[in-house]
C-alpha cells in the first residue's frame, strides 16, 4: 500500500532533499539512468535525479516516432539551458515494426512496454552498466493500473513483475506518492520552466494512444499534423487536456468534386482536476469550427471532424 502524499501534505522543499537523499543511498556510487519523454512526470524525476546524482544519472530520449512534432528537438535544447545533457537515441524502427498490425488497445500497450522496457532500453541499460533506472510513476498510474481500467505502460511492482527479473534492472519511483498536482509543485520547485511543468499531460504511448485501429508512421503522421492545431488552437482555454483522435473507420466525403473515402479526426478537450473524472470543456462552436477548417485544410485524407462530449466515465480521456 503506499502512502499518498496530498497537496495539505506536501512541502517541495522537505520532499525534494528527502528523496534526493534517498536515492542517493539506493544508488550508492552505482550509476542511474532515466528515461525523459518531456512530460511533466518524466521531466521532474529528471531534475529530481539530477540533483541528487548528478554525473551518475544518464538521461536518455528514446525517440519511438510517436511523439509530438519537433518534440526531441525540443526538449533536449530545453534541458540543456538547464544543466541536463539528454541523449537522444533513434528507436523509430523497432516500435512500428513492434505495433504492426496489431489494433487491440491493450494489446498495443503490451506492445510499446515490450519493446521499450525490454529491447530498446534494456539494451542502453545493459551498455551503460546501469542497475538503476529512475521513473516518473505517479500514484493516478498505480491506481488505474491495480484496478484494471487501463495498464500504464511504467507499472510493474504493484502487478507482481518483478523489473529485476523481468528485465535486469531495479527501478525507483519517487514520485509514486504524488498525484499530478503535486508533482507539477515539486517540478516548479526544482527549477523548472512555467511552460513545462504547466504542460498538459501527455501519455506513455505517446501518440499511439490516439490511433485507433493499426499504428503506421502514415498514420501517426496524421494524428501529429491534427495534434499541432488542436493544440495552438486550445492552448488559452485554461483546459486539463486536449487532443486529437484519428479513427479507424473510414466516411464517405467528397474533394475536387469528386468522392473521397476519406479519414475521420476526433477532438476532445477536457476539464478535469486529476484526470480522475472529467467533462469536455464547452468550447464555442467558432473554435470548434475554426479547428475543423484548418485539419481539413492541413491534413491529408481528413474529411470528417468530431467533438467528443461524452464525460469521463464512461468514456476515458484517452481513446485507448
Ligand atoms: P485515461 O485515458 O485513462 O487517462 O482517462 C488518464 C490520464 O492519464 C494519461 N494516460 C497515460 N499516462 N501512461 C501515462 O503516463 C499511459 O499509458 C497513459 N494512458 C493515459 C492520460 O493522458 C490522462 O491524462
Amino acid at each position: 500500500m503506499i502512502k499518498e502524499i496530498t497537496l495539505q501534505e506536501l512541502d517541495p522543499a522537505k520532499f525534494i532533499s528527502e528523496k534526493a537523499e534517498e536515492i542517493k543511498k539506493v544508488v550508492g556510487d552505482g550509476i542511474a539512468i532515466n528515461a525523459l519523454s518531456g512530460g511533466v512526470d518524466s521531466s521532474t524525476v529528471t531534475m529530481l535525479g539530477h540533483k541528487a546524482l548528478g554525473q551518475q544519472l544518464k538521461t536518455v530520449f528514446i525517440e519511438n516516432g510517436l511523439m509530438r512534432q519537433g518534440e526531441s528537438v525540443n526538449v533536449a535544447d530545453l534541458f540543456k539551458k538547464l544543466g541536463v545533457i539528454v541523449e537522444v537515441v533513434d528507436a523509430r524502427q523497432e516500435f512500428f515494426d513492434a505495433l504492426r498490425n496489431i489494433t487491440d488497445p491493450e494489446e498495443k500497450r503490451e506492445a510499446i512496454t515490450q519493446t521499450f522496457y525490454r529491447n530498446v532500453f534494456g539494451r542502453i541499460v545493459r551498455e551503460s552498466g546501469a542497475k538503476f533506472l529512475l521513473q516518473g510513476t505517479i500514484l493516478t498510474d498505480v491506481d488505474e493500473t491495480v484496478a484494471g481500467i487501463k495498464r500504464q505502460h511504467n507499472v510493474f511492482e504493484q502487478l507482481g513483475i518483478d523489473p529485476q527479473d523481468a528485465f535486469g534492472y531495479r527501478i525507483l519511483e519517487p514520485l509514486v506518492q504524488l498525484r499530478k498536482d503535486g508533482v507539477r509543485i515539486v517540478g516548479s520547485a526544482l527549477g523548472l520552466p512555467v511552460e513545462l511543468f504547466e504542460r498538459i499531460p501527455f501519455p506513455g504511448p505517446a501518440l499511439s494512444a490516439r490511433v485507433i485501429g493499426e499504428v503506421t508512421p502514415e498514420r501517426i503522421e496524421t494524428v501529429r499534423k491534427a495534434t499541432v492545431i488542436v493544440e495552438n488552437a486550445l492552448k488559452n482555454t485554461g483546459a486539463f487536456q486536449y487532443m486529437a483522435i484519428l479513427h479507424e473507420d473510414r466516411v464517405t466525403g467528397m474533394r475536387d468534386g469528386k468522392r473521397d473515402f476519406g479519414q475521420q479526426i476526433e477532438i476532445r478537450c477536457w476539464d478535469s482536476v486529476d484526470a480522475r473524472i472529467a467533462t469536455p470543456t464547452r468550447l464555442s462552436f467558432d473554435t470548434l469550427e475554426q479547428m475543423s477548417q484548418e485539419i481539413i485544410r492541413k491534413v491529408p485524407g481528413v474529411v470528417s471532424v468530431t467533438y467528443n462530449i461524452a464525460p469521463k466515465p464512461p468514456s476515458t480521456i484517452e481513446a485507448i
